[in-house]
């Protein structure tokens, strides 16, 4: 590239010194991609991104293109007739990625601020797009629930991070935990974490339960158990997995992990990586991974890696990065994943058996201190998320609705999210995303979302700490807490 332009002056303090012939591209910053905006950027677009001498950045207009390449491209090419230079020389591409994520954080904090989301107080209808709901606490008294699960009859099961296994008989949280569940780790985000009902409970009587099984010198992995409930104890326990001692590890983050059973035997099951990233692309640990099982905790022939040398058997996807949602599609049948992302990035999967989701090679976000990752967002060989939410939402739990209660919301999907404290419901056809809207936000951090055999919509929330479920509202009051749609 032959570069033989200069600030204008009426920037003032920034003098661009020429270069001769491209150069290779400069090492990635180890500066907050804050401090980088403020430096390089703020003279002209403002220190706020709203616009000086150029435009603003957060007004969702885009004369270059709205995509995030186009946005890249003009932060690495310029517009020099306009006045935008070129920062190619000074800039990394993975600064400049951590630029377009940064532009998208404060674009999307420039837009909630201005638009009125549904908080639905007690006994309130909210009308969203398609139903008016209201928000019906079934249960409070709950220490950081996790989960929750129902037995065919009515029984709720709610487990508690810290290790309990509670249960809600007709609204009404009975005082004991279950007694004679794993000993958790319970450090960080690990704990008690799924507890999932077999679909032939009646039947059979398992019941399903993830947790941090604490390992040697303070590590721990995610373990799978299954028992039955009897006199209020957790009886005739058999692990289904566990992975071997040397694969533990001692990082207090990123454990997944949720249940699918696909009504064929097969039990899913996912696990974070750990905090250790390199995992996620390592097919002799668990983490960072979806797995398949058979219900008792056998390794089905067909699973994708069976035979591979050094590699787990159960494992069913790879390149994840912390699993926190697990769904089947209940009409096409497919498993669907979301995926808590780094600061950017939270992804929605579609997982298919063998296939590399990625992480940590490609991924659309950054490190949480703003410095920059990776600008490789794609890769030969490396799936791509159906859609990916950068600023992150922090996204939770996820399930299709499969309810009667509210005809127009049957079978999509519902996600929870923890920082952003909403639930978003996504309509999906021919595998994609056509549709998203913010359903509520602001009354609790959303740590799981399950469509009820009664026919309902469960949310988990954790401070303040309850379980409430969506109910329909007849009567709509009038041009109140419409809840406004969310860009996909
Ligand atoms: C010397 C002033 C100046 C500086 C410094 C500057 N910009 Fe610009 N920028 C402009 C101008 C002027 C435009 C409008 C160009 C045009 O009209 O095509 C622009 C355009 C852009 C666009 C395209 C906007 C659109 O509507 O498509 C982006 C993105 C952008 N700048 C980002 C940045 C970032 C990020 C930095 C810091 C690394 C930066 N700019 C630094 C002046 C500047």
């Amino acid at each position: 590239m032959f570069n033989t332009f200069r600030a204008p002056l009426t920037c003032g303090l920034l003098v661009f010194a020429p270069l001769a012939w491209a150069q290779s591209s400069p090492q990635p910053s180890r500066r907050d991609v804050a401090d980088v905006y403020a430096s390089l950027c703020a003279n002209c677009h403002g220190p706020k991104l709203e616009g000086a001498l150029g435009p603003s950045l957060v007004d969702d207009t885009w004369k270059s293109g709205a995509d995030d390449e186009s946005i890249a491209r003009s932060i690495r090419e310029g517009q020099l007739p306009a006045g935008m230079p070129a920062f190619s020389a000074a800039l990394s591409p993975q600064d400049i990625r951590a630029l377009v994520i940064y532009i998208r954080e404060q674009g999307a904090e420039r837009r909630s601020k201005g638009t009125a989301f549904a908080k639905p107080a007690a006994d309130k209808a909210v009308r969203s797009e398609l139903h008016a709901f209201k928000l019906e606490t079934v249960t409070e008294g709950l220490d950081t629930p996790w989960s929750v699960a129902f037995l065919p009859d009515g029984r709720m099961l709610v487990t508690e991070k810290e290790g309990r296994l509670r249960v809600v008989e007709k609204g009404r949280l009975l005082p004991e935990p279950i007694r004679g569940t794993p000993a958790v780790w319970s450090k960080g985000q690990g704990g008690l974490l799924d507890v999932a009902v077999h679909p032939d409970y009646a039947k059979n009587g398992w019941i399903y339960l993830s947790y941090s099984d604490p390992g040697a010198n303070g590590s721990a992995m995610t373990a799978i158990v299954r028992g039955k409930l009897r006199e209020g104890r957790f009886v005739e326990q058999q692990t289904l997995f566990r992975a071997p001692p040397g694969l533990y590890r001692n990082a207090g983050v990123h454990f997944g992990s949720r249940f699918v059973f696909d009504g064929k035997g097969h039990l899913f099951f996912s696990i974070g990586e750990r905090g250790h990233k390199e995992d996620a692309q390592d097919l002799s640990r668990p983490n960072g991974k979806v797995h398949r099982i058979h219900e008792d905790g056998s390794i089905p022939k067909d699973n994708p890696f069976v035979g591979r040398k050094g590699a787990l058997p159960s494992i069913w996807s790879y390149g994840n990065r912390n699993p926190q949602g697990l769904a089947q599609h209940p009409v096409t049948g497919e498993l669907w994943e979301t995926e808590h992302g780094p600061r950017g990035g939270d992804e929605l999967n579609r997982i298919e058996p063998g296939r590399n989701y990625g992480w940590p090679v490609i991924t659309y976000g950054m490190n949480y201190d703003g410095t920059p990752m990776t600008d490789r967002t794609a890769q030969e060989g490396m799936e791509q998320p159906v859609l990916h939410w950068t600023p992150s939402i922090a996204v939770c739990a996820a399930d299709f609705y499969t309810g009667s209660h509210f005809p127009q919301w049957k079978n999509d999907l519902f996600v929870g999210a923890l920082a952003q404290q909403e639930v978003r419901r996504l309509r999906i056809e021919g595998g994609k995303v056509v549709h998203q809207e913010v359903l509520f936000k602001d009354v609790g951090r959303v740590r799981d979302v399950v469509s009820s055999p009664d026919g309902y919509l469960y949310v988990a929330f954790n401070g303040p700490d309850r379980i409430a479920r969506l109910v329909p509202a007849p009567v709509v009051e009038p041009a109140s807490g419409k809840a406004p749609s969310a860009k996909p």
